[in-house]
């Protein structure tokens, strides 16, 4: 009797045990959940109270967002009988694939006045470690950040940058002016999307006024990534270059806006460089100061359509060869594309004395509308400078197609200045119907030197120029 008594005791204090166990680490495990819940309901709720970001130190998730995997499985308990307050749940995995990362929990203030940099830093710092992770720039605030760099090592793949708020450029001489090479830099991720109706504002009306040793310093820079996506957001006003891709694989940009006003010098929208396989469609790229695209050395496997282009300086391959450097470009195809008030539609611009090549090169279904020159090459590419000196050696070009460019220009339709030495070859005009822009007087006729190829009807105005190949 006794001894069952004993052993009754035992039973119930082990009962008991178990059972206070279980509700610890279900309580526990219910917390860790709601806390997440609640983490991302605050974050949505801060959102919509524009200005009132406030509880960041109960928002940093930084550390204990998620559950250490080792957590899990806990020892499934007994199930206590009779009602218990703790329904018992499935443990949910822990999330460690996907999640979403507020710069707001990372103490980002949003008021277009603090800076955020190092907010946007710690938040990149903890998606930066799970695999298609978001990084989340909130709409309605406006976030100070840079210059900035999101680099990727040993950053988990398939990242995502969603903008929906502004981000603003700093205004101090740190920023464009002391050699940085970017405001905004992504590198060397495998994987990285940018995403979201988020407008990136350079300030570039402060920018322009200021002196800088550079002339070439993007607003964001993609180094060294594969899998590239940008999509959806509006970068304007840049001090120099909106975007470029420098060393990268595999690159796709749609559904962006570009623009700076006519004032703003050397702007280009997208700027190319040593990548591959880069697609850029379904964009509106308004950048009076230079290229709307500008595709450079090293250079292969790009795609531009359906982009609206201007004002500007036109899509240019260059220039290249720049101070007897050799450059290797090949396998453009830009098509689709409605250029208004651009300097040139269709360029190719090399620097006398370089080397290398460039190849397979079309240029088709162009509408352009007071465009200076639609169709360019110009071998003798001078840049403004006053005396180049005449170098033999260039860039050799060959197998260029201009087909279907079509509207009005204000003063020459065709230049093709090729080098002395090197020719160009297979040059292809097919469907050139170019007429002057009303009232427009002082027009220049087409002209060619050195220039090989062929032409098909229909051609407006008649080119005589370019010759057939010897
Ligand atoms: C922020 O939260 C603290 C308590 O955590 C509260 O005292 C303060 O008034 C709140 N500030 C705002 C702006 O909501
Ligand atoms: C978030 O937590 C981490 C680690 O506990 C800490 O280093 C960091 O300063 C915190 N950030 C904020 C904004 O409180
Ligand atoms: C960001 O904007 C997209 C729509 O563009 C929306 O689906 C998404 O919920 C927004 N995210 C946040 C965190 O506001
Ligand atoms: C890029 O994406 C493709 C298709 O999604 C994938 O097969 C490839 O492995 C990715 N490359 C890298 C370097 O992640
Ligand atoms: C070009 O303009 C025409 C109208 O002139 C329009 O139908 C077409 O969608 C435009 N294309 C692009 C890429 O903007
Ligand atoms: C380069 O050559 C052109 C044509 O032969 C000539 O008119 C020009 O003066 C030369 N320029 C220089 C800097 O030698």
């Amino acid at each position: 009797m006794r001894s069952l008594r004993q052993h009754l005791f035992v039973l119930t204090i082990l009962i008991i045990t178990l059972t206070s166990t279980y509700v610890e680490i279900c309580h526990a495990r219910k917390n860790t959940h709601w806390r997440t819940k609640d983490e991302i309901e605050s974050s949505f709720s801060t959102k919509k109270h524009k200005g009132k970001s406030n509880g960041t130190t109960h928002h940093n998730h930084s550390s204990k967002h998620h559950p250490s995997p080792k957590l899990n499985p806990p020892p499934p308990p007994p199930p206590p009988s009779g009602p218990s307050p703790y329904a018992p749940v499935t443990p949910a995995p822990p999330v460690l694939h996907g999640t979403t990362f507020n710069v707001l929990d990372y103490g980002a203030k949003g008021n277009g006045v603090t800076d955020d940099t190092k907010a946007f830093q710690d938040t990149w710092a903890a998606a930066c470690k799970i695999a298609a992770s978001t990084m989340v720039v909130p709409s309605n605030y406006e976030f100070l950040v840079g210059p900035i760099s999101f680099a990727g090592p040993v950053c988990q793949p398939n990242l995502v940058f969603q903008a929906n708020g502004t981000i603003v450029a700093p205004l101090n001489h740190k920023g464009f002016t002391s050699g940085l090479l970017q405001w905004i830099e992504f590198t060397k991720l495998r994987g990285i999307t940018i995403q979201g109706r988020g407008i990136v504002e350079g300030r570039g009306n402060y920018w322009w006024n200021i002196n800088s040793d550079s002339d070439d310093d993007p607003s964001v820079r993609f180094y060294g990534s594969y899998n590239v996506t940008v999509t959806g957001i509006t970068i304007r006003n840049s001090p120099q270059f909106h975007l470029k891709f420098d060393t990268c694989q595999s690159v796709e940009v749609h559904g962006i806006t570009i623009s700076s006003p006519g004032d703003s010098p050397n702007t280009d929208g997208i700027h190319l460089q040593n990548s591959a396989g880069v697609t850029i469609h379904h964009s509106t790229l308004a950048c009076a100061g230079d290229d709307c695209v500008s595709i450079q050395t090293g250079c292969s496997n790009v795609f531009i359509h359906d982009v609206s282009c201007g004002p500007g300086h036109g899509i240019s391959i260059g220039g290249l060869g720049k101070d007897g450097t050799m450059a290797v470009v090949s396998g453009i195809n830009v098509q689709n594309i409605n250029m208004t008030g651009t300097q040139t539609a269709a360029r190719i611009k090399t620097w006398q004395g370089g080397s290398g090549s460039v190849k397979n090169v079309r240029f088709s279904n162009i509408q352009v509308s007071e465009v200076e020159t639609p169709i360019m090459i110009d071998q003798y590419y001078c840049n403004g400078q006053s005396h180049c000196a005449n170098k033999s050696s260039a860039v050799t070009l060959s197998d260029i197609t201009f087909q279907g460019i079509v509207g009005t220009y204000t003063v020459q339709p065709v230049y093709l200045a090729c080098s002395d030495n090197t020719p160009c070859t297979n040059i292809h005009l097919a469907d050139i119907e170019l007429q002057p822009t009303d009232g427009i007087n002082h027009l220049y006729g087409p002209f060619c030197w050195n220039a090989f190829g062929d032409i098909k009807a229909p051609i407006q105005p008649t080119i005589t120029c370019l010759k057939n190949e010897k």
